[in-house]
């Protein structure tokens, strides 16, 4: 399952027993069995090796020279490395074998052991186990992502052009390049294209190129295998080989440092990566979604960022509009929020008064859908009663910054008549001008008939 082209074929087993005949006897066996066997006589040696690859499996004794068994399980913990462990001992003592599955020993066989099977079978079951696991957990995430992906809510052209483009294109393994300022939901784009996808049931791996430090990001991203005794004793997989088969995110792409890029585009092209401090080339299958709140265009012509490598990314473009952009979107979001959070919060928010829509309506909302939804969750935990008003929006919402106001409320007067008139004139010249003048669109976006559309626009002059 974890289709590294290393361990697909061929598990790798690593041995260590200082008993020579031991290693001979159950290194035949394995190899007979299809395993790929590498051997040590002892904890040192058997770090040595975990230090220069990977191993799907390591088997060791306990009492052994140098090194014992033991020590070289605390080691393998503190490397944090990912191999299943098996001890195999003439040591049955509870107090060593309880040691040892504290130490990250999936099993324990008893020496002599009694059959070829009992050993093979011991390893099978590790290997289910572990594959159980991983596939729970991404159940898990996926059936939360699911959620998620039916919880995105839109109605503006713009958006649901996105969907259909999002519906189209995401079997295909074209990467796709999310732009859009922050807080407009790329990130939930991303998470829709991948669980929308045959790669489904494959992981979804996310890399924040902008928060981690840029020493350790190359090692993040494509593992490495460093030496034991070096200060950094690990040997990690890389998020690529995490999402082999699946999707890779690259969040805030815009922020990888130059350094990385020229390295990210080989991998991108060869479809194959190198960890740190590893002799060979790694295959790897994983679709690339980038997402980035700065403009890239300008990044590549401030020589931040590469141009064959913006090229490379740039195969699919989606443009996500920022929120004021796209009103219409608004009141669907607000009852999508107040749903959500009737829910979490144990409320019961009925309304919205008539105010408090306007002013959501017409804020800019600089901070978009994120600020949106902020803002609906700190006003419904501040109402009183069941329906939210403009006292429990936050100053910043009054402080100017109105987008796109047909008038001011403030100085606009009481008159209903002449506000709901500036206001009508705005929505149909708007409508008109999203549609290109279609009067059956337009109509259709604005919820009246086409003859009362035909009428209001030689009322106000529009054409
Ligand atoms: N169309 C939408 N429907 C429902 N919720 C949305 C929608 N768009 C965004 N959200 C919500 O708004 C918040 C911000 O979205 P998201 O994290 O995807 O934005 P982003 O563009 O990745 O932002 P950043 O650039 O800051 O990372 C999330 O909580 C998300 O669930
Ligand atoms: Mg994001």
């Amino acid at each position: 399952m974890e289709g590294s082209s290393l361990s697909d074929m061929h598990k790798r087993v690593l041995l260590v027993d200082d008993d020579e005949v031991i290693r001979d006897v159950l290194g035949t066996i394995l190899s007979k069995h299809g395993y790929q066997v590498d051997t040590a006589a002892d904890g040192r040696e058997a770090l040595a090796k975990v230090a220069g690859g990977f191993f799907d499996h390591i088997i060791t004794d306990l009492s052994m020279p140098i090194m014992d068994g033991l020590e070289l399980l605390q080691a393998l913990q503190d490397m944090e490395v990912d191999a299943i462990r098996t001890v195999i001992s003439g040591n049955t003592e509870f107090s060593s074998v309880s040691q040892a599955f504290k130490l990250g020993a999936s099993d324990f066989i008893a020496k002599p052991f009694q059959s070829d099977q009992e050993i093979l079978l011991t390893l099978r079951q590790a290997e289910e186990k572990g594959r159980l696991q991983k596939d729970n957990v991404r159940l898990q995430k996926e059936l939360e992502e699911n959620y998620i992906f039916s919880n995105i809510v839109a109605r503006s052209r713009a958006m649901t052009t996105i969907f259909k483009t999002i519906t189209k294109i995401a079997d295909y393994k074209t990467t796709v390049l999310i732009t859009g300022e922050s807080g407009t939901g790329k990130e939930l784009i991303a998470r829709a294209i991948h669980y929308n996808s045959i790669r489904k049931a494959k992981p979804l791996v996310d890399v924040n190129c902008g928060g981690i430090p840029e020493n350790l990001l190359e090692s993040e991203m494509f593992g490495y295998v460093k030496g034991a005794f070096t200060d950094a004793n690990r040997t990690k997989k890389g998020l690529f080989e995490e999402a082999d088969g699946g999707t890779l995110f690259l969040d805030e792409i815009g922020d990888m440092p130059m350094s990385l890029q020229v390295k990210l585009l080989r991998a991108l092209q060869e479809e194959e990566i190198r960890p740190l401090g590893y002799g060979q080339s790694i295959k790897v299958d994983v679709r690339i979604i980038a997402a980035t709140a700065k403009k890239l265009r300008d990044q590549v012509r401030d020589k931040q960022f590469r141009d064959d490598l913006f090229y490379r990314i740039n195969v699919l473009a989606i443009e996500v509009p920022p929120l004021r952009e796209r009103q219409e979107d608004i009141p669907l979001l607000i009852d999508h929020f107040v749903k959500k959070y009737n829910q979490r919060l144990g409320l019961s928010i009925v309304d919205i008064d008539k105010t408090c829509l306007h002013k959501l309506m017409y804020y800019s909302w600089p901070g978009n859908v994120r600020e949106l939804e902020n803002v609906i969750e700190r006003g419904m935990a501040l109402a009183e009663g069941d329906v939210l008003t403009v006292k429990n929006l936050p100053a910043e919402l009054f402080q100017g910054g109105e987008a796109s106001a047909p008038f001011d409320l403030a100085n606009a007067g009481f008159s209903i008549k002449q506000n709901r008139a500036a206001m009508e004139r705005q929505l149909i010249a708007k409508a008109l001008s999203e549609t290109s003048g279609n009067r059956t669109h337009s109509a259709a976006l604005l919820e009246i008939s086409i003859p009362a559309l035909l009428y209001k626009m030689k009322e106000y002059e529009l054409s």
